[in-house]
């Protein structure tokens, strides 16, 4: 590719899908049932409209904060994402990326590459679980993230094991064998620069391997064997999650919440944070984007616990909208996968700029020079876009 930068984050989706196989940009996609959330988790950002300022706005604009108490350079933070075959480099990339540019890495326990190499990419990495096996193997891998160096913890409660979706589930193999390296080939062969940054790796197939979920003494499990056991594991109850709070000597935020009762209880639980979440359109179909429920949520638990949300960031603007709806910092998904493919470490450190030249501008435009000033006075926002009597 002869100039890799990328304008916006659009663009990179753009090149994402022509750089990777068909499988795997669908599993980046995702979404789940008829993909209404997904859908909605943009849709709802492009109603919400900005007042404009048009002489004598500010000439600097500060944007640098501060989540879990960990000081970033801009209200922006890496979601954990499980990217297995999406670069070779994969977490580390964006670890390294997100060190670049002052950002926090959330890194997936799902994720293809060990908690350890990512720590020392980026020492600002939060360790992401879900409620997965029993107490002993969390408190395991609790140990193992905090040995590692993990500054803070994310517990990501929400997930409802949908597996349907209306445009078809992309084709994940169990393992990566003959047989389905074999099976993969044809739509991995037109995709020459994906294959070349592979054999330049070392020449293996992506592994599927989980690292950070195994426990001491075991081999690391393949993704469906680990997947096999959070289905197996009955949700959480409060206590639980309060019990893991209370295990993690640190910061907990708890990633999924989408209801001010649920809001509530997090709080009550001992978490440091909340991220207003729906998964990225993954979980359940038919939940209203994060950014319709946010401003109820910062509403009633904003004093008591950090608010930050992800879901349908794509742009600057965006993140301007979301913490004027009362967010103290946004996390990123697909965005930053889609810069990972087109570039790896410069392709999300790429994503990172788009990002902060956007809220730079949309500040400007706004006439804002501090994120702190930012309120909901300065959108328009059409009527019911907050669901009313939301619980
Ligand atoms: C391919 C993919 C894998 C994901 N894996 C995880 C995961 O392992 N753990 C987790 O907490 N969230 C996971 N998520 C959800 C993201 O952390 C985040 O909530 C979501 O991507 C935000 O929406 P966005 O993609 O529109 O930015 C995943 C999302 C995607 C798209």
């Amino acid at each position: 590719m002869a100039n890799p930068w990328f304008e916006s984050v659009a663009v990179a989706k753009r090149r994402a899908r022509k750089v990777l196989p068909r499988s795997v940009y669908g599993a980046l996609i995702a979404g789940s049932e008829r993909g209404a959330t997904l859908d909605d988790n943009t849709a709802a950002f492009d109603e919400i409209r900005l007042a404009p300022v048009t002489v004598g706005q500010p000439s600097e604009r500060v944007m640098d904060t501060q989540v879990m108490g960990q000081p970033m350079s801009m209200p922006v933070l890496i979601s954990p994402t499980g990217v297995q075959a999406v670069h070779p480099d994969g977490e580390v990339a964006v670890a390294r990326a997100a060190a670049a540019r002052g950002v926090v890495m959330g890194l997936s326990s799902f994720a293809s590459k060990p908690i350890e190499e990512v720590v020392e990419a980026n020492p600002q990495t939060l360790f992401q679980v879900y409620w997965a096996g029993d107490r002993d193997s969390i408190v395991e891998r609790l140990d193992r993230a905090k040995q590692a160096g993990a500054v803070g913890l994310i517990l990501t409660a929400d997930w409802s094991f949908s597996h349907s979706r209306d445009w078809g589930s992309p084709d994940i193999p169990q393992q990566v064998d003959v047989k389905a390296v074999l099976k993969h080939l044809p739509e991995s062969f037109t995709k020459v620069e994906w294959l070349l940054r592979w054999a330049r790796a070392g020449g293996k197939p992506p592994s599927l391997e989980v690292p950070n979920f195994a426990t001491a003494g075991s081999p690391s499990p393949g993704f469906f064997e680990a997947y096999g056991t959070w289905m197996g594991t009955p949700a959480p109850s409060w206590d639980d999650v309060a019990w893991l709070c209370d295990q993690w000597d640190g910061p907990v935020m708890v990633k999924g919440v989408m209801r001010v009762d649920e809001a509530r209880r997090a709080v009550d639980a001992g978490a440091a944070a909340i991220s207003v979440s729906n998964h990225g359109g993954n979980n359940l179909d038919g939940s209203p984007a994060p950014i319709r429920v946010l401003p109820l949520i910062a509403d009633a638990v904003g004093e008591q616990v950090e608010v930050v949300m992800d879901g349908g960031i794509r742009r600057g603007s965006d993140v301007v909208k979301a913490l004027a709806l009362g967010a103290r910092a946004v996390m990123i998904g697909r965005a930053y996968l889609w810069g990972l493919a087109v570039n790896g470490q410069g392709g999300v450190e790429n994503v990172l700029d788009v990002l902060r030249m956007g809220i730079e501008s949309t500040m400007m435009g706004m006439g804002r020079s501090q994120i702190a000033e930012l309120s909901p006075d300065d959108l328009f926002l059409p009527p019911d876009f907050t669901p009313p009597d939301w619980p």
